[in-house]
């Protein structure tokens, strides 16, 4: 963990946002996999991590926003638990790590809890994303679990989100080593991308070395020749000549911290001219959306500045036609992207979407758009120094969604449907890099990843 003062400072800095009543931040615990004893991997809460970095299960942190204390509930291990675990520190000495020295036992919040509804003092806490959270809260509060998220604290909310929206000198070091592990993921990836290799076979290995030099994957590996299908967890192929990998991966730091990664390669390592056409459209949006990334401008106007760029060149192929600010502005483009530009990184990959995705990218006056594509921009404010965002576009072959449009005669307008016949054999191609908004523009974060033809080609030979 960092160290103590990290986390008093954020602690203190949240009894200035947050005015009365108490905050319960509930620590994960572990979550069994298909008997009690059998456990997925742990991974803690990363709000719980942010406040008060304790990386172990079954704590619950209490902020008291009336008398400004802090106090961390859980149980030192007895015999039974030191016998199967091994020992371990004290809640106190833990409890110390993050700067606090007032601990007890998880039994007592029981009476806290009762005592504080008794004086109908307000209980802030955040919306729950896991069943245990939920029948936990559900318990000491009683209320149905079912509820929680709905009862949630608005005013945490938004707090936290304030908090750790703008990441810390500290936290950016954290990611760029994140993205330091993903460089070698990538790289192997690509090195490994032949014909007759099972798409396994690189998952494997690549998912070995986010867990040999971090915390492991920041979430499931997406890695497949059928890239069209934007979050593919198959990894059932063979990869063949002609197909493109796409290998979406990014690693946490051992605190958690993470990357987001994506790469796409031709199979045997040289792009063949449809490959080599589609896929410098998508890395003239990546990087041309990279460098007009800075503050004040939005993630929305980015969004359909590459929207734009790739209905542009799209349209030099022949496969879209019309004005592109009309065809952006009608959706056209989301035949070929469906998704976001990107979104904030952090603690968690898409970072703090468990506490709502409307209250980290939208507000009073900034709403989410119904239309189909845009619908899915994760975040639409101004960037500001100290954001961290993925810049992803993409574009894909979605044969289902063509052949929809295509039947509806939707944008007909804007799309020349027999000409994407000829281009099916894509699949979906994706470039994903990480950002610092900066001061005066942008960092890229971390080690440079190979993603020019040129650098492509070359590592895979
Ligand atoms: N890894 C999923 C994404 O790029 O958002
Ligand atoms: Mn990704
Ligand atoms: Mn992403």
């Amino acid at each position: 963990m960092f160290k103590s003062e990290v986390y008093t400072r954020r602690r203190e800095e949240l009894h200035k946002k947050v005015k009365s009543g108490i905050a319960l931040f509930t620590g994960n615990s572990e979550a069994p996999m298909n008997y009690p004893d059998n456990t997925y991997h742990f991974r803690q809460d990363s709000d719980f991590l942010y406040f008060f970095g304790l990386d172990l299960p079954g704590f619950i942190g209490l902020m008291d926003f009336d008398s400004g204390n802090d106090r961390i509930f859980g149980n030192d291990y007895d015999m039974d638990d030191i016998i199967w675990m091994g020992p371990q520190p004290t809640v106190k000495e833990l409890a110390l790590r993050c700067g606090i020295s007032d601990t007890a036992p998880t039994k007592k919040l029981e009476e806290i809890v009762k005592d504080t509804l008794s004086k109908k003092r307000k209980i802030h806490f955040l919306p729950p994303y896991r069943g245990e959270t939920k029948m936990k809260l559900g318990i000491l509060l009683k209320e149905n679990p079912c509820q929680m998220k709905t009862l949630a604290s608005t005013d945490l909310i938004k707090a936290v989100i304030s908090m750790r929206s703008l990441k810390e000198k500290v936290e950016i070091d954290e990611i760029e080593k994140a993205v330091d592990i993903a460089y070698e993921m990538h790289v192997t990836a690509m090195k490994m991308c032949k014909h007759g290799v099972r798409e396994q076979d690189i998952f494997g290995t690549i998912e070995g070395i986010a867990l040999s030099k971090g915390g492991g994957t920041s979430f499931p590996i997406i890695l497949s020749i059928n890239g069209q299908t934007l979050h593919n967890h198959s990894h059932g192929n063979l990869l063949s000549k002609g197909k493109m990998m796409v290998t979406d991966a990014g690693a946490e730091t051992n605190l958690h911290y993470a990357s987001d990664i994506t790469r796409t390669t031709p199979v045997g390592g040289k792009f063949n001219q449809k490959q080599k056409d589609i896929y410098e459209i998508v890395l003239k949006a990546n990087t041309e959306a990279i460098k007009a990334t800075r503050p004040g401008i939005s993630n929305r106007d980015l969004h359909f500045m590459a929207c734009k760029i790739l209905v542009t060149e799209m349209k030099n192929l022949g496969l879209m036609k019309g004005d592109a600010d009309e065809a952006v502005a009608e959706g056209a483009h989301a035949l070929f992207m469906p998704h976001g530009l990107g979104h904030m990184m952090g603690l968690d990959v898409h970072d703090m979407e468990a506490l709502g995705e409307n209250y980290i990218g939208y507000n009073e006056e900034v709403k989410r758009s119904d239309q189909f594509g845009t619908s899915f921009l994760r975040f639409a404010l101004p960037y500001k120094p100290g954001h961290v965002f993925t810049v992803e576009p993409g574009c894909y072959f979605i044969p289902e969604l063509i052949e929809k449009w295509k039947a509806d005669r939707k944008l007909t307008d804007f799309i020349n449907y027999s000409k994407i016949e000829g281009y099916m054999s894509i699949g979906g191609i994706r470039i994903e890099d990480n950002v610092l908004i900066t001061e005066k523009g942008h960092k890229l974060l971390g080690k440079p990843i190979p993603k020019t033809v040129k650098e492509v080609e070359s590592v895979c030979s």
